[in-house]
């Protein structure tokens, strides 16, 4: 289980998952191998899916595009690894062009990849230095911390990064050094925030998007994303620039961020399950790098007893595996809703039980992460800030 949040300005204590807080600036992640009914089976299934994915799409396909001129957009193909656990896509680094398979992750704010720095990071491609004739050294000192108590750290330095065809010049880059061994597993090379400048590690280092917009490389400043649904033969597009209308039905709505603490931070108005309403007003950050929907503990509660879930004690909930039995997750935000169906609400079935698409943490604002976003395709505008959202062909 991911869930990668960067927790500066925030108190982010995962007590249910055994996680320490991390430090300010530092990004938390954890995973499910605390429950003990989870990890053969994760383990297991991440020899498939390494059996399955042995090469990654890079796809900068500019056809089926929204309202913008294809020059002006990149677009990159995502892998929806291990049934909707995670999802990530390929970069380019350096002259000549060295290929990365990175997380992108609208939670977070830095972009880091393995290096050649690094001895412990062998199982993932690393980023060499010299091998680029375009790399020019930072030389400020970068670390993360993570909350299951995994690390990684380096320096940063600065070369060419090209997305999806956006060629983006002197974007500077955390080069790992160290990576803990709990890495290992993890099909990424690194990671590539998609937050506000507001929460990169080292202060005043702009991100990739800033970058993309101060640089003139689209026209239009925002980041189209659909992640697909291993069900529906998963995929799954981050479009720079502009928005995939092919990828949504009815029309997009338009709801502000605040985007104070370097999230993407939106208020809904309530949540109902089916048509019980279960909250009223609640905040929620859009967080691509999160698997599932992580609501505030009472909140959770409360979700969980109208679906007749129960409490695994590691923030998951054991949820009935018969989807008919279930209603659909209804959002109001803005003036609409959006839906999370009830097939995303079962998200892995263990033998006889099933774990549920919501689970719950110590933090007090909900976390809208890929179980909802699998379902609603969202625009993502740093400018203004605003997202606009409207349901997922996949839905
Ligand atoms: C699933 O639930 C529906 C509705 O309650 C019921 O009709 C059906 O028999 C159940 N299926 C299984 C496999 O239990
Ligand atoms: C919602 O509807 C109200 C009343 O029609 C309108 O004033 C408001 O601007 C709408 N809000 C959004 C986010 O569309």
């Amino acid at each position: 289980m991911r869930f990668t949040l960067v927790s500066s300005c925030v108190a982010l204590l995962a007590v249910a998952l055994s996680v320490d807080a991390a430090p300010d600036g530092k990004k938390l992640s954890f995973n499910l191998e605390n429950n003990n009914n989870y990890k053969p089976d994760a383990k297991r299934a991440v020899l498939r899916a390494n059996a399955k994915y042995s090469t990654t799409p890079f796809a900068p396909v500019h056809n089926n595009i929204g309202t913008l001129s294809a020059l002006d957009t990149g677009s990159v193909s995502v892998v929806d690894h291990e049934n909707d656990l995670e999802y990530y896509g390929t970069v380019k680094l350096g002259t000549p062009a060295q290929k990365f398979k990175v997380n992108f992750d609208t939670g977070s704010s830095d972009f880091w990849l393995a290096s050649t720095l690094c001895s412990t990071c062998k199982s993932h491609t690393r980023y060499n230095p010299k091998k680029s004739n375009t790399y020019s050294k930072d030389g400020r000192k970068w670390s993360i911390s993570y909350g299951d108590g995994s690390t990684a750290n380096g320096i940063l330095g600065k070369d060419t990064l090209n997305i999806g065809g956006i060629t983006i010049k002197k974007q500077t880059f955390g080069l790992a050094k160290m990576e803990s061994s709990s890495f290992a597993t993890d099909p990424v090379d690194g990671l590539l925030g998609l937050g506000f400048n507001k929460i990169t590690t080292v202060k005043g280092v702009k991100t990739p998007v800033d970058n993309m917009i101060s640089q003139g490389l689209i026209t239009s400043p925002i980041f189209g994303v659909h992640l697909g649904k291993a069900s529906k033969n998963g995929g799954g597009e981050f479009l720079f620039g502009g928005y995939n209308k092919k990828k949504f039905k009815g029309s997009l709505t338009t709801i502000p961020v605040d985007n104070s603490k370097g999230f993407w931070s939106i208020t809904m108005k309530s949540l109902k399950v089916g048509s019980t309403k279960v909250s009223g007003s609640f905040d929620g950050i859009i967080d691509t790098g999160t698997t599932l929907l992580i609501f505030t503990n009472n909140m959770a509660k409360k979700v969980a007893k109208a679906y007749g879930a129960s409490d695994n004690g590691d923030g998951t909930f054991t949820i009935s595996c018969n989807t008919s039995k279930l209603k659909p997750l209804v959002f109001a935000i803005g003036n609409k809703t959006f839906k999370v169906p009830t097939d995303s609400l079962v998200f892995q079935k263990i033998g006889s039980h099933c774990i549920a698409g919501f689970g719950y943490s110590n933090i007090d604002f909900a976390i809208i992460g890929d179980t909802f976003l699998k379902n609603n395709y969202v625009v993502f505008n740093p400018k203004v800030p605003n997202v606009r959202i409207a349901a997922s062909i996949d839905q």
